[in-house]
């Protein structure tokens, strides 16, 4: 999968009804892909996403980005793997509430996801909210009406299991704002395409959430390295619980300097000593022995 796009390939999900009633996001499809270099071997991917997804503390990272960044006139924010928006809309609802006067440094979130029909859902400026998306809005944001419109409009997902009536009755459709729309650029690309392609201005964020427990520990590894060489000292990225779950993603992170501040947030620490750097000093020190030993 690495560099290149590969077209989903629709599985036909048949779900019994206790896997349904799991769903909680603003949608669940799933999609099966297939490895380019290995036509035989499937993988199961997921479009799941929603509002405030409660694996970070959206009011904890936001204080943390805005206090981290307070002296960058710009600050780039990068969302692979965006599904809906649902994530990127959060954040800029966010930053909005807590340093509106600011948020324009932020904005706009480049984002990205490979799959064609979540980013075609992305694009349309709709999102389809659960009732627990709602409360979660209605709960964070003051007036949340400043952000999100009712619509008689109805997004409708490819094999999306919550546009089915009977497990989804309180569902709705609800219409971003032109304002909160233009401050995200959906495209189509593959997470490791748009960050070998990112120039660091020494101030990204990267928000890189539950697809890396998708991937192969190869490609986990190499997205810690990627991440180590093309962002700068103190950007920060933010995963997700399910990568942390699936994935070896916090030992390669800690290995390529990047030093954990919140739960799923990490900074990129040059001066932090890690492992790496014990291990190199153990080894200077041997050296020095060595060399002394044999005069
Ligand atoms: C489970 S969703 C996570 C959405 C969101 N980041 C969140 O945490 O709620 C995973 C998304 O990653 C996308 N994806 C999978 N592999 C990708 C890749 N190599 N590059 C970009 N997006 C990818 C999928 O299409 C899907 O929309």
């Amino acid at each position: 999968m690495i560099g290149k796009i590969s077209q989903p390939l629709w599985a036909n999900q048949s779900r019994t009804n206790s896997q349904r009633q799991l769903s909680f996001g603003s949608n669940y499809r799933a999609y099966s892909t297939r490895n380019a270099k290995d036509p035989y071997s499937y993988s199961l991917m997921e479009t799941t996403t929603c509002m405030f997804r409660d694996d970070i503390s959206w009011i904890a990272l936001t204080k943390f980005l805005i206090n981290h960044f307070k002296k960058a006139e710009k600050v780039q924010i990068l969302n692979p793997a965006c599904s809906d928006g649902s994530e990127a809309y959060t954040l800029i609802m966010m930053i909005k509430e807590l340093d509106n006067k600011n948020s324009q440094k932020y904005l706009p979130i480049k984002a990205c996801d490979i799959d064609e029909e979540i980013l075609r859902a992305a694009n349309s400026g709709l999102i389809k909210t659960t009732k627990n998306d709602r409360i979660k809005i209605q709960t964070n944001i003051k007036d949340f009406t400043k952000y999100l419109k009712k619509t008689n409009e109805k997004l409708n997902i490819l094999n999306d299991t919550l546009c089915e009536k009977d497990s989804a009755p309180n569902n709705k459709t609800l219409k971003v704002t032109d304002e909160l729309k233009n401050s995200v650029e959906f495209k189509r690309n593959d997470l490791f395409n748009m960050l070998r392609g990112h120039k660091d201005n020494a101030n990204t964020f990267l928000m890189c959430r539950n697809v890396l427990g998708h991937l192969t520990d190869r490609e986990v590894r190499r997205f810690a390295e990627l991440a180590h060489k093309k962002l700068d000292n103190k950007s920060v990225i933010v995963i997700g619980d399910f990568d942390r779950k699936h994935t070896d993603i916090e030992h390669y992170l800690r290995e390529y300097n990047f030093k954990n501040v919140l739960r799923n947030v990490y900074v990129k620490d040059e001066k932090s000593l890690q492992f790496g750097d014990i291990l190199q000093d153990y080894l200077n020190d041997y050296r020095v022995q060595a060399r002394t030993s044999s005069f």
